[in-house]
């Protein structure tokens, strides 16, 4: 199974403090061995950090969000085709933050994760649930239900290109990390999920992020769970030291 330890950026530091931090952990990477290091920059920045980053080299850039048309008159977007063009790998979709303040459905994650998929780029698709959720006991059918409409109409041999992190929204950014039973509770019931509709050999190498307040003090008790391969990381992404302490978790 893959080992994976990503980075969301989301929309912080300005491009000279992007540069900074991508330049210590492209120095910093030569160490690691045996984990994929994926950055999620601010998407002005992808076209310069590939042209800085290796090809061959440990780390990929990922996008935090796309559109689904491939071009045409929609201001403002960025498509699948162009993240493509330039070499980027991995792109962030129905992320929490998208879903509730920019009203990102589980119909558009699905019409993203396909226009990924055709174009060649890896959609590293979240799903989670919420506070109340989890107080009403249905975290389970919840998340079951946003992988279900997310991946509907995909064949077992698109599975074998996306990532799925689990991030439940309490946990994000508060501080408060789900403990390492509920990850692996739920990282499994991700797979039991997934293996409803999917080839269970290829459902078997589908790696499943945590996220949700990841750090360096957390990653090796939730990496050590059997159906934790990873880490979707907000905060401690932000700097080098965390990043790579993290990755060194496993
Ligand atoms: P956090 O964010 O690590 O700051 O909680 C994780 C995420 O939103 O992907």
């Amino acid at each position: 199974m893959r080992k994976i330890v990503a980075g969301n950026w989301k929309m912080n530091l300005l491009h000279k403090e992007a540069v900074q931090l991508l330049e210590q952990l492209l120095n910093e990477s030569t160490q690691i061995e045996g984990v994929d290091l994926i950055i999620a920059p601010p998407a002005l920045y992808l076209a310069d950090f590939a042209a800085r980053i290796p090809a061959d080299g440990r780390v990929k850039l990922s996008a935090q969000n796309v559109y689904f048309q491939p071009s045409g008159a929609f201001t403002g977007e960025v498509s699948a085709p162009m993240l493509a063009a330039l070499g980027v790998a991995y792109c962030i979709v129905g992320h929490s933050e998208r879903r509730s303040y920019f009203g990102e459905t589980n119909f558009d994650v699905n019409q993203k994760i396909k226009a990924l998929l055709d174009a060649g780029v890896c959609p590293i698709v979240c799903v989670g649930e919420r506070l109340e959720e989890r107080y009403k006991n249905v975290h389970v059918e919840v998340v079951a239900q946003q992988l279900e409409e997310a991946f509907d109409g995909l064949s077992s041999a698109d599975m074998a290109h996306v990532v799925v992190a689990y991030e439940p929204v309490w946990a994000i950014g508060t501080g408060q990390t789900a403990t390492s039973e509920q990850a692996q509770e739920m990282h499994a019931e991700i797979r039991h999920a997934l293996n409803i509709n999917f080839n269970e050999s290829v459902v078997n190498e589908i790696p499943v992020l945590y996220g949700g307040s990841c750090n360096a003090a957390n990653a090796a008790e939730l990496f050590a769970q059997p159906d934790v391969n990873g880490g979707l990381v907000g905060g401690a992404s932000l700097k080098a030291s965390d990043f790579m302490a993290i990755a060194r978790s496993f």
